[in-house]
């Protein structure tokens, strides 16, 4: 994997390469094939974060969305797949010169990307003023399957409102009544805390918010809002964290002695792809998430077992997204042939997906955003355990959302 932050792009010739080497092999079929399949290969471009506190997210999705591609023969929908990557480094400001690139320059059929909610919306704007196709595996900006919805733009991985709604009944049900919530100011930190915040509320358990903290994306001198939490001295906290800023909010609110006085729940991420680093201290956290490490479903162990033979590293969420964002793909190629530029039928195609996912099953909303079940789940023995269904069948509201497919 390239670390590089610059624009990551294959040569001219390594792209022909893949493209004439099923021939330079003899996979020559005798039978005609329709135009495209004989063609340039499909384009993919990743614009994903290889630098940065979400680095480790970007790879997993990048990984597993080439596993995919590895078991359908290095194919989707029967056609070859190049790749272009962009590092977009998580940072807004320079997602629209990066989207322009993959779009104009690269020619790419498809956009992959990204992590980060406020480069997402960057680039949502961009697919829907050029008709690129875009599919998002990681960035849960409520806006992007919400107001600025598009026939063009899919969600496989979820929308901040997602994991978090479920949150508000399971921490009023353990019976805290003053939450003091801490988090990233930027979209996916405010939504998730208004998400779990509008749950909390309809519960009529009469727990509160004591106070909201926040620090800006990304930094991670939590010191002082840590020794904050300690005088409010509120019953839980509600979190919102991911990547390497996670796994240092863990720990250090572990170091500063108040994970046994006042627990820390928040949405999936904060253990999710990190647990390892943060060892002892992420003991015993709660989190809802759309996904769990021990989920008993055949998919999700095929899934870990292949994922590990191919990189040594174990599956996590991202990875999961990532690898269903080819498979969505697949779907939609395959109704066609392979053409993307048949693109109301692989539209048509791709907003009928089921997909036996390893999160257990995944369709999707008119708004084209996943649907899909929300476990609680809790850190033991350094995995993210499932515990119970937090929420089964859970859609977004698509608030704004002016699709009728
Ligand atoms: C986001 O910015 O949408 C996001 C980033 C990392 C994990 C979850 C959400």
């Amino acid at each position: 994997m390239n670390g590089d932050s610059r624009l990551i792009l294959p040569t001219r010739r390594t792209i022909l390469k893949g493209a004439t080497g099923a021939a330079a092999l003899g996979l020559v079929s005798p039978f005609p094939k329709p135009a495209i399949a004989q063609g340039a290969p499909l384009k993919v471009g990743f614009m994903l974060p290889y630098t940065g506190t979400f680095a480790k997210l970007g790879k997993f999705i990048d990984e597993a969305f080439r596993l995919h591609v590895e078991q359908k023969g290095g194919k989707l929908g029967g056609r070859q797949v190049a790749f272009v990557q962009v590092d977009d480094e998580s940072k807004p400001e320079a997602a629209t010169d990066n989207m322009n690139r993959l779009v104009g320059r690269e020619k790419v059929d498809v956009v992959v990307g990204t992590v980060h909610s406020g480069v997402a919306m960057a680039m949502v704007k961009v697919a829907r003023d050029t008709n690129t196709l875009l599919i998002i595996p990681n960035a849960g900006a409520n806006e992007a399957t919400g107001p600025a919805c598009a026939p063009n733009i899919f969600r496989t991985s979820f929308s901040n409102w997602q994991p978090a709604f479920p949150m508000g009944k399971v921490m009023a049900e353990a019976g805290h009544k003053n939450i003091v919530t801490i988090t990233w100011r930027y979209a996916a930190g405010q939504q998730m805390v208004d998400s779990f915040k509008e749950n909390l509320a309809q519960t009529g358990s009469g727990a509160k918010i004591v106070e909201e903290l926040y620090l800006p994306f990304p930094e991670v001198e939590f010191q002082s809002l840590i020794t904050r939490i300690a005088t409010l001295r509120p019953d839980a906290v509600f979190s919102f964290f991911a990547g390497g800023g996670a796994v240092k909010f863990v720990k250090d609110y572990a170091a500063a002695g108040l994970k046994e006085r006042i627990p820390l729940y928040g949405t999936g991420f904060l253990t999710d792809g990190t647990i390892e680093a943060q060892g002892e201290a992420a003991n015993g956290i709660k989190t809802t998430l759309h996904y769990a490490d021990n989920l008993d479903n055949p998919a999700n162990k095929a899934f870990l077992e292949a994922f590990k033979k191919k990189t040594n590293l174990d599956g996590d969420v991202y990875a999961v997204q990532g690898y269903d964002s080819a498979a969505l793909l697949d779907i939609g190629l395959t109704a066609v042939g392979g053409d993307a530029g048949a693109r109301d039928k692989m539209i048509a195609a791709m907003e009928g997906a089921k997909i036996d996912s390893p999160r257990g099953p995944i369709s999707f909303s008119k708004s084209h955003n996943v649907v899909q079940n929300i476990y609680l789940r809790e850190v033991r023995n350094g995995r993210n355990e499932y515990v119970s269904v937090a929420h089964a069948n859970l859609a977004d509201p698509a608030r704004g959302c002016r699709l009728s497919a």
